[in-house]
């Protein structure tokens, strides 16, 4: 009460003081949950302080976006596999002139003179650089200095903000304005002393295929999947790091020591190196942040050979490591999608040429499309919902339903620490109080991860074997570990801010009316209302992986994603190889076909001082549909159109 109250009068004296008479009174359009967790508000925002203002236009047809999608994906549509063009993606989406217009009206009608005014490529955002007084009038809004309790940086936001009643319909969000938090992408590798055993030499491999580490023989038994046959170009399997970086050397020893058949020792990805991102590099593996690139890059090769693999590196690993997230990778697939220049959201995105002080940091422009598309992209970094903007995920999860559209399939790791989160940016190992701000280990509120809430992508938790062979079947992964931060239990649970999507409906229906934990709604979203995640799984501990010139058992679902993207790639393999197009978007296909998965029905994914989720018959936030059975899933994908 009191704040709405706080709100209408400043509007009211900031439209008193327009140049010209404006025409509606401000409406509220977005506000930071309570106060950031590692950030002190300080002083006043000097008034002259120029900003660079960013105005994010409402796209055209996006409410429509979700039915465009299912039209393609959904089994039973007669438009199944009919993917879109990027011209048509950009097309479609690009903002109405009338939207256009009515900002670009209203800025100009306040003052901001027109010449200063510019449009990115894709017609998405409105630029240009505003004194924070003009930014306080527009937005009716106070910018306050914040201050980061660890590192002493300062940033300038906003608590809330609004917009005039007839432009608040044009406009997605305004930035610089709430954000805060700028989040490392975490790579769901799990570094802890039990989950990454190292294994001497490789000499005790034993005779069973799953003894001490999960191979590719181990996996083509498990999963039932066949060596693959076609070298075609135009089904590379996209991988992306960021700031993990690929030791070429280790590719060879691995091809000769764990794939059958052997791949030729010369193999390697096509690099794609965005934004100043670096390829194998002898002098970046004394990093230690290698073993990520080496278990993906590995792992699907040993499955989708003679395919090929694409690797993007994303980012100049100074930036990337400072601030950042998978906004900039879209740039680089999606020219439509890129802001005018610099980052998406300064202060969450990184900015192109990086302004860190910095030698290393790349000093071209931010690349903006021309990084070609993959039909599997596979991804192991997360982030947490909590940390970040509600539109800001909202707009990048719309950006992944586009990929979908074009027949892209996106498959993201759901992350290593069961309900809770990885330690990021200053949260450890996260769970949320009950206003869903950041606690530390005592919280209570389970904490889900970005961007697998987005229910466009196909997130995979990770299993382990019983025994050490395929008979015995699988279970949910489960490492205690001796902290938080080396616990390792599949990532899984529901979305505080997307919607249960209809392809989910019934699986999660199921397993709240039958199995749902009685925490109560303060623990988790209880509603039946929200997207819950993972969505399949595979397994995720001790998979063979040389890296840094040892073999290593390496777990983590950053070891289950590139494995299931591999399966996947291999089912569009067989597609083309009857002139059929890629899968494209999974979900609404996998979740027809429940029983063409390995239901896995033990263990959970404990944290935030609970059990958290139970693996039960059927669909759960901890293993989704379970394991995936390729000799199942091929008639089911040779069928389709
Ligand atoms: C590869 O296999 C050879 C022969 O078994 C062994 O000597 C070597 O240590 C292995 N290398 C790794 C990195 O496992
Ligand atoms: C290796 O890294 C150094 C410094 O990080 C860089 O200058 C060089 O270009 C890199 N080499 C390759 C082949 O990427
Ligand atoms: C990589 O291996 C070399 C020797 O084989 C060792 O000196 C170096 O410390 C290792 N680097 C890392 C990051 O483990
Ligand atoms: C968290 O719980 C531990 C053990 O109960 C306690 O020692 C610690 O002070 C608590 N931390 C906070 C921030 O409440
Ligand atoms: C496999 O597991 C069984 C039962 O857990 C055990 O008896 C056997 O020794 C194991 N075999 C190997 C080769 O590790
Ligand atoms: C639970 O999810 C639904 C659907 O997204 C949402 O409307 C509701 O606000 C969520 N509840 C909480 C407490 O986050």
């Amino acid at each position: 009460m009191r704040f709405s109250a706080f709100v209408v009068a400043l509007a009211s004296s900031a439209t008193t003081s327009l140049a010209a008479p404006s025409s509606s009174k401000h409406v509220l359009h977005e506000k930071r949950d309570g106060k950031p967790h590692m950030w002190e508000k300080r002083d006043r925002a000097t008034p002259s302080q120029v900003l660079p203002i960013r105005i994010g236009l409402r796209q055209r047809n996006i409410e429509n976006a979700e039915r465009y999608i299912y039209e393609v994906s959904d089994p039973t549509s007669s438009k199944f596999g009919k993917h879109w063009t990027a011209e048509e993606v950009a097309n479609t989406f690009a903002p109405a002139p009338a939207t256009k217009k009515a900002v670009l009206k209203w800025l100009v009608d306040s003052g901001i003179e027109r010449p200063r005014i510019s449009l990115s490529k894709g017609h998405n955002w409105v630029e240009f650089d505003g004194t924070v007084e003009e930014a306080e009038r527009l937005f009716a809004t106070e910018y306050w200095h914040y201050q980061h309790v660890e590192n002493g940086g300062l940033r300038l936001a906003v608590d809330e903000y609004s917009l005039p009643e007839h432009v608040q319909q044009h406009v997605d969000f305004v930035m610089p304005t709430v954000q805060l938090d700028g989040l490392k992408p975490i790579a769901n590798t799990n570094h802890g002393r039990d989950a990454m055993a190292i294994i001497p030499g490789g000499a005790s491999l034993g005779s069973l295929p799953c003894g001490s580490l999960i191979t590719i023989e181990c996996l083509r038994k498990l999963y039932k999947f066949p060596v693959g046959k076609t070298a075609a170009k135009g089904n590379e399997i996209g991988i992306a790091e960021w700031a993990d970086y690929l030791y070429e050397p280790d590719l060879p020893i691995f091809f000769k020591n764990f794939t059958t058949p052997q791949i030729p020792l010369d193999t390697k990805p096509e690099f794609i190196s965005i934004d100043g991102g670096l390829t194998a590099n002898l002098t970046t593996i004394a990093t230690g942040s290698g073993v990520e690139a080496a278990l993906d890059v590995q792992s699907v090769y040993s499955i989708i050979h003679p395919q090929g693999v694409r690797y993007y590196q994303v980012g100049d690993g100074i930036n990337v490591d400072s601030v950042g997230t998978f906004n900039i990778f879209l740039d680089a697939l999606d020219e439509s999608y890129c802001t005018y220049e610099g980052g998406d959201q300064p202060y969450v995105d990184p900015a192109y040429p990086d302004p860190n002080d910095n030698e290393l940091g790349f000093q071209g422009p931010l690349q903006c499309g021309g990084a070609p598309k993959s039909n599997v992209i596979s991804v192991s970094y997360g982030q947490i919902e909590g940390a970040l903007p509600y539109f800001y995920q909202v707009r990048q999860c719309n950006e992944w339903l586009k990929l979908g559209l074009q027949g892209v399939s996106v498959i993201y790791a759901s992350g290593d620490s069961g309900v809770a989160n990885r330690y990021n940016s200053g949260y450890p190992n996260s769970c949320l109080n009950s206003e869903q701000q950041f606690v530390d280990n005592n919280g209570t509120r389970f904490s889900p991860s970005f961007p697998v809430n987005c229910p466009y992508i196909t997130s995979v938790g990770a299993t382990t074997l019983i025994g050490n062979d395929t008979e015995s079947g699988e279970q949910a992964v489960s490492r205690p570990g001796t902290g938080p931060a080396n616990a390792y239990y599949s990532g899984g649970g529901f979305s505080n801010y997307f919607p249960l999507p209809s392809y989910q409906a019934s699986a999660v229906g199921h397993f709240l009316k039958h199995y749902a934990p009685n925490y109560g709604p303060n623990v988790y979203n209880t509603s039946g209302k929200a997207r819950g995640f993972p969505d399949v799984a595979a397994i995720g501990l001790n998979v063979a992986t040389v890296w840094n010139g040892s073999t290593y058992g390496v777990g983590g679902t950053s070891a289950s994603a590139p494995i299931f993207a591999g399966i996947v790639t291999l089912l569009n393999e067989a597609r083309i190889a009857i002139g059929k197009g890629p899968i494209g978007f999974l979900n609404p296909t996998l979740y027809k076909y429940p029983e063409a998965f390995n239901d896995i029905t033990i263990g959970n994914n404990p944290g935030c001082e609970t059990g958290g989720f139970n693996a039960t018959p059927g669909w759960d936030p901890v293993t989704g549909l379970g394991t995936p059975n390729f000799e199942k899933l091929l008639p089911i994908f040779l069928r389709l159109p």
